[in-house]
């Protein structure tokens, strides 16, 4: 629980990309490095900063032993999972329930998520033809983000692979996702027409198996944005601004994000969360790995 925010810097890898290093920093609020040329090695030890590396069309984010992650849709997981030929029937998928939605109303369902990350899932969703809003609290992966929406919206390879990018008309889900950097909770809470049909969070969980075994993102990712404390808090807000369902991705056996018997109308005890029309039903989706806990809403 002794978490600590990495110290980050923001690079130039080249004099032709120091204008948008320095646009980062004013965007992120992190301090710029100057470019020199001698600056290629990484530096190491605890002590030493974290690197937000701007490269042209790119950013990399580096820890002090040169360990990087980048996000990429156009070459990432989301992207490989969305061309498998099962896709529609994949748990997200079901979980999210777009078929039936579409069968209901005629529409594809909005979706907000809430805790964004490297966006892979929110990419999916965007895959599956939903317009999804990405909310993410951390100043660097919403650039992050940002940078690779604008690489995947320019790529001409994305629009042209009309049956696998798009799930209609050859679109490139790109054009379906926006960015915005903020804490959900605020956001959900603060803006009166923020809704959506479906509200997506996966929060950090606890990492609970050996370095060497997580993938290098999820231990950058863990390093870098530490635990998160607000799961009820999330789960409340989204279950006010949700309108069809609240889809909660959660690791293979580990507890519900909250104990949302303060959260039926029945149980309402009212001194912190706010009413809402959650009907009390939960329904899950289980994979290999995660499971996918539903909380119905009363449309009615
Ligand atoms: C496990 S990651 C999500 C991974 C994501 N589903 C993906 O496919 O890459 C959780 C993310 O939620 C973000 N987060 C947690 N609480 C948040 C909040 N209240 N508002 C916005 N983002 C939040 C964290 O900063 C972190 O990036």
């Amino acid at each position: 629980m002794n978490w600590r925010a990495p110290q980050i810097v923001v690079r130039a890898s080249q004099p032709d990309c120091t204008a948008e290093a320095n646009r980062l920093a004013q965007l992120t609020g992190l301090p710029v490095e100057e470019f020199s040329e001698s600056q290629e090695s990484v530096a190491d030890g605890n002590s030493s900063p974290w690197t937000l590396l701007v490269k042209p069309l790119e950013l990399s984010l580096i820890r002090p032993d040169g360990l990087s992650v980048e996000i990429d849709f156009i070459r990432g997981k989301g992207i490989q999972r969305s061309r498998e030929a099962n896709f529609h029937s994949q748990p997200l998928a079901r979980a999210l329930s777009v078929k039936k939605f579409r069968q209901r109303t005629g529409q594809t369902p909005s979706i907000i998520d809430a805790t964004a990350g490297f966006g892979t899932d929110g990419w999916m969703m965007a895959s599956l033809g939903c317009k999804v809003q990405l909310l993410e609290a951390s100043p660097v992966l919403a650039a992050m983000l940002m940078q690779a929406l604008d690489n995947a919206r320019n790529t001409a390879a994305a629009a042209a692979s009309d049956s696998t990018l798009g799930e209609r008309n050859g679109c490139n889900p790109a054009h379906n996702i926006s960015v915005i950097n903020t804490d959900s909770v605020q956001y959900l809470n603060n803006h009166g027409n923020a809704g959506a049909d479906i509200i997506y969070l996966d929060p950090m969980y606890p990492q609970t198996r050996s370095k060497a075994l997580v993938k290098k993102g999820m231990q950058l990712l863990h390093e870098l944005i530490g635990p998160d404390n607000n799961g009820a808090k999330l789960l409340n807000s989204a279950l006010n601004k949700a309108s069809y369902r609240v889809v909660v991705k959660r690791p293979k056996g580990a507890p519900p994000l909250a104990d949302t018997t303060q959260f039926t109308r029945q149980n309402f005890t009212g001194h912190s969360f706010t009413e809402h029309n959650f009907t009390g039903n939960i329904s899950t989706v289980h994979s290999a790995n995660t499971r996918f806990d539903i909380y119905h809403i009363d449309r009615a």
